[in-house]
This record gives C-alpha cells, sequence and structure tokens, in this order.
C-alpha cells in the first residue's frame, strides 16, 4: 500500500507564530512524500530512504536514535500497541525540497507513519498522527510552533494558532502563488533560537514586531477570505519588512522579493524559517510567466507555481 503526504508553504505570520500570533499556511500538493509499505520475508521492520541511498533497520527498545525515520516508526508501534516490528519494508521518496521551508521533514514524517500503521492495519486518524508528527519535530527542530505538522496532515489551508482549535480558511476565490528557491538551505531551528535570543534581549524594541505580525495576519485572512487580492499582495509584502526586522531575511531572500515585486506580482515575502529556503509572490494571469521568468533570471535555484483554491470540506 502507498501512503503520501504534501508539502506545505506558510503565507503569513512564520516566527510570530512561535510567540502565539496566528499564521497562515496552505499544503502545495503537488510536491509530496511517498511511502510504499511492502511485506518482506523475515527481514523485520525497514525504511528505505531511497533519495538518500539508506536502508535503516528498525528495532523496538532503542531510545536514541539519530534517525527521525526511524524515532517515527518505533512511536508508530508504541501508539498501537504492537510489541514486535512487522516483517514490512518501507519504501520512502520525495519531491520536497530538503531544509526550505516546505514542511519535508513534516510530510516524511506524516506519510511514513501513515503507511506503516496502515500497513498493520490501523491508520492512525489525523489527529494522532498530528499529535506523533508534532512530537517528531519537537525532538529534530527544537520547539516548533506546529503549524507544519497541522497543515501537512490535514493537506487544508489553516489559520493556525498555537495551542487552539484547528481552524480551516474559507477560500472563495482563487489565488496564484509563485515559489521561488534561493538555493540555499537553512536550518529553521538556528533563525528561531536567533529570534528567541532578541526577543529576550531586547523585548521592548522586538515584541511590536512580532505582535504588528500579527496584526497583518489577521488582516490577511479577510483579504484571502474576500479574494481581495490587492490587499492580500500589500500584506505579504509589509510582512516580509516586519521578518526583515526580526532579522531573518537575507540578500538573496531580499533580492528575489524586490525581483518579483518590479516584474508585477501584487506582494512577495520570504516563506518558513527564513535566511535561505524560499520566498513566495502573489501573481495573477497578467503577471504570472514575466514573474516567473524574472525570479529565473536573478538566479533562484528552482520556480514553480501553487494555487490556493476553494476548499471542498468534508462533511
Ligand atoms: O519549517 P519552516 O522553515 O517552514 O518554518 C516554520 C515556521 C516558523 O514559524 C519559523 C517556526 C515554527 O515552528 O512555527
Amino acid at each position: 500500500m502507498i501512503a503520501s503526504a504534501s508539502a506545505k508553504v506558510i503565507l503569513f505570520g512564520e516566527h510570530a507564530v512561535v510567540y502565539g500570533q496566528p499564521a497562515i499556511a496552505i499544503p502545495v500538493s503537488s510536491l509530496r512524500a511517498t511511502v510504499d509499505a511492502t511485506a518482506n520475508n523475515d527481514q523485520g521492520l525497514q525504511i528505505i530512504a531511497a533519495d538518500l541511498n539508506q536502508v535503516l533497520p528498525v528495532s523496538i527498545g532503542a531510545e536514541l536514535v539519530d534517525s527521525a525515520l526511524v524515532r517515527t516508526a518505533q512511536l508508530v508501534l508504541q501508539a498501537l500497541g504492537v510489541a514486535k516490528p512487522p516483517n514490512v519494508t518501507l519504501t520512502l521518496r520525495s519531491t520536497i525540497p530538503m531544509a526550505s521551508g516546505l514542511g519535508s521533514g513534516a510530510a516524511v514524517t506524516a506519510a511514513l507513519a501513515r503507511a506503516l500503521s496502515s500497513a498493520l492495519g490501523k491508520p492512525l486518524p489525523d489527529e494522532a498522527l498530528n499529535a506523533l508528527v508534532y512530537s517528531i519535530e519537537e525532538i529534530y527542530h527544537g520547539t516548533p510552533s506546529g503549524v507544519d505538522n497541522t497543515v501537512v496532515v490535514y493537506e487544508r489551508p489553516v489559520f493556525f494558532v498555537k495551542g487552539q482549535r484547528l481552524e480551516t480558511l474559507a477560500v472563495q476565490h482563487t489565488l496564484t502563488f509563485v515559489i521561488a528557491d534561493t538555493g540555499n538551505a537553512s536550518l529553521t531551528r538556528l533563525a528561531v533560537g536567533d529570534v528567541r535570543r532578541l526577543v529576550e534581549n531586547a523585548p521592548s524594541k522586538y515584541l511590536p514586531i512580532i505582535e504588528a505580525i500579527g496584526t497583518v495576519t489577521q488582516s490577511a485572512r479577510t483579504a484571502i477570505e474576500n479574494g481581495d487580492s490587492a490587499v492580500v499582495g500589500r500584506l505579504m509584502t509589509e510582512n516580509h519588512t516586519l521578518l526583515t526586522q526580526l532579522t531573518v531575511s537575507s540578500l538573496e531572500l531580499d533580492q528575489l522579493v524586490a525581483t518579483a515585486l518590479s516584474a508585477g506580482a501584487s506582494g512577495a515575502k520570504l516563506s518558513g524559517g527564513g535566511r535561505g529556503g524560499n520566498m513566495i509572490a502573489l501573481v495573477d494571469k497578467a503577471s504570472y510567466q514575466s514573474v516567473k521568468q524574472a525570479l529565473m533570471q536573478a538566479g533562484a535555484a528552482r520556480v514553480f507555481l501553487t494555487e490556493l483554491a476553494p476548499v471542498q470540506l468534508k462533511l
């Protein structure tokens, strides 16, 4: 059986979300982590990370494991009360670039846990899966807000506030975004740690920036739900300026944002942890080709389109 999980991109509120402000994030369903679970012949439970050429055996008991993949499998067995690892090979492939703010880690964990629990005949419900993916993010990434695992597991556009019930955005009008990768991998954990030090050392300077990001995100929700793309764009660029003040942008990100804006995007910002990774620009039919081309010419390592479309809610 095959299970998968999508990438994600944060539209508003990264970093501020760690401090209890809202964030808006959407799935990028065209990029996915996929896991194929197949019964094997007495080889026990093993994970093949096909893109990395790694074979990882999974045993029960060892608490300290280097690999997030092995730890995920152990947690699934534990959650399902399975004492002996089954004879199953889990083959993992992913088209999501790593360490670039697209939720690769959360998607890989979610796909793996889905495949293993389904192979055991007890597929984890989304709520339990979300908690499991969060606990893996916590071990390997410090103090995550939970936005990544939530949007990846539920694969819906979310208005997310740490510790609060999940809210799905009521999207009525399609918005189109161009995502461009600086090609510089960047660890979110480091950027989050740096922001924490700034906030601790100079709260009167940095907390107002975090609150301002929260206000921008609240306004963005209304603008997205009303399909008011001019306002969404303006708020994206405002959010980028605030993130720059939090020191999480970079020369390359600033250049790609400026390039997108001068090529006709209605707004642009870095997305995710920052310092590298991806930026995102809001485009329309008239501007998307010129924005895409300009970003490629400006040196983006890869550029692709994604859409935020009205959600069909399952009843
Ligand atoms: O995983 P990334 O790089 O998309 O960033 C996550 C967003 C942060 O707000 C920076 C961190 C968090 O835990 O929410």
